[in-house]
């Protein structure tokens, strides 16, 4: 058992192109987003564990030597697995989360015991442990923010229980893991993230382990070899929206209409590779022109996912608002509100950037400018990380 502090951050994500006609078995594009969820690990040895999640204000320890002496037998199942429904209802018994916890917060508890329980369980004695974890993530906006609270958990966790190296070597100020590392980290990213949602794609826990972008299709993840740096503005309209009530309403759009429909997810899937074209252009060599292109595609995106029914009067106003300013966006995630995605050529000036944002959140929303493509999860040190979070994660 490492008796270091252990410093992680993982990536939100957003889809760049693709959403909903993946559903339908086309492609997506998900790119990792410059917003980070960071964790601070300290092992002790006041026999407790105990997770804080300010953001969401959750406040919770648990008696180790009460932990070990639970039947954890469930979690034995040799391979990486997620939890059934019966071993979800132990799970909830251990937590011993206050019966007013709302959803997000009680699956959040939940996720952080089963990957607790299931990883360090392997030692001979569970582990006394302090963790943080802090999001510049908005949560249940589409961004992942569950998927990186889950990466950065199995990133650390591992870590500490030596499953995995630490990174992280003399004087480096933030270092990566390396690939077959990754991969363990996001398989079990993937078990939170199944705590969590049930039945995830696994594109969110990929993006957020990887980094970078991620081509997505009928389950099949792909890193893209070559991205520009790319800069939005990442607004959310804080409308609030269910995935799957709109989900369902283009599968029944796809029914009513087949022949309107279908095409259209034709053309989402064209847009989507003719994107992706077009960003591995830019990688070699970058030109204004492409940008052009790029925002060509986000405009036609947009209009056909109005046609699909997933708009919203909140998003109109927000592709109205930056047109204004000559910048084009669409929506991103599932639509009917939550976030929308602006593309920020690189000739403009920062003044024109600034009035738009303002104008934005003139209207009511958050607005973020970012960049898209960063590094997946990283081991940092303690000088590597700005001042608001270190006082977030408590580093003083
Ligand atoms: O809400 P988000 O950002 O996770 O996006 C959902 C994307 C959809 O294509 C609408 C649904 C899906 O499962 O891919």
């Amino acid at each position: 058992m490492l008796s270091e502090v252990l410093l992680v951050s993982a990536p939100g994500k957003v889809i760049l192109h693709g959403e909903h006609a993946v559903v339908h078995g086309k492609v997506a594009l998900a790119v990792a987003l410059n917003l980070r969820t960071f964790l601070r690990l300290q092992p002790h040895s006041d026999g407790k564990v105990s997770l804080n999640l300010p953001n969401i204000g959750i406040k919770q320890d648990w008696d180790v030597a009460r932990l070990q002496l639970l039947d954890t037998s469930f979690l034995e199942q040799g391979d990486i697995a997620a939890p059934t429904p019966e071993q979800m209802e132990k799970l909830k018994e251990v937590a011993g989360v206050p019966e007013n916890c709302a959803v997000t917060e009680r699956l959040a508890v939940l996720a952080f015991l089963y990957l607790y329980l299931a990883i360090c369980r392997k030692r001979r004695a569970l582990p006394s442990l302090d963790i943080v974890v802090w999001s510049e993530l908005p949560t249940g906006a589409g961004l992942g923010s569950s998927a990186a609270y889950s990466v950065c958990l199995s990133a650390a966790l591992l870590t500490a229980c030596e499953e995995i190296q630490n990174p992280l070597k003399d004087g480096a100020r933030v270092s990566r893991w390396p690939k077959e590392d990754l991969e363990l980290i996001n398989k079990w990213a993937f078990q939170g993230e199944k705590v969590i949602h049930g039945n995830p794609s696994g594109v969110d826990n990929a993006i957020s382990t990887w980094g970078g972008a991620l081509r997505y299709q009928q389950g099949k993840i792909s890193s893209l070899k070559r991205l520009p740096a790319l800069q939005i503005l990442l607004t959310n309209t804080k409308v609030p929206r269910s995935t799957k009530a709109l989900v369902a309403g283009v599968k029944n759009r796809l029914i009513k209409f087949p022949e309107i429909v279908a095409p259209l997810l034709t053309s989402i899937d064209a847009i989507a590779l003719e994107c992706e074209r077009m960003l591995g252009e830019m990688a070699l060599a970058p030109a204004l022109e492409q940008y052009v292109v790029l925002e060509e595609l986000i405009d036609m995106n947009q209009h056909h996912l109005n046609a699909l029914g997933v708009g919203h009067a909140a998003l109109d106003r927000l592709c109205q608002v930056t047109m204004a300013h000559g910048l084009h966006s669409k929506l991103t995630g599932a639509g009917g509100g939550g976030c929308g995605i602006t593309l920020l050529r690189p000739d403009l000036e920062q003044e024109e950037v600034e009035a738009t944002k303002q104008a934005l959140t003139g209207c009511g929303f958050d607005c973020w400018e970012t960049s898209l493509g960063g590094p997946g999860v990283s081991m940092h040190s303690a000088a590597s990380l700005n001042g608001p979070v270190q006082q977030a994660l408590g580093c003083f």
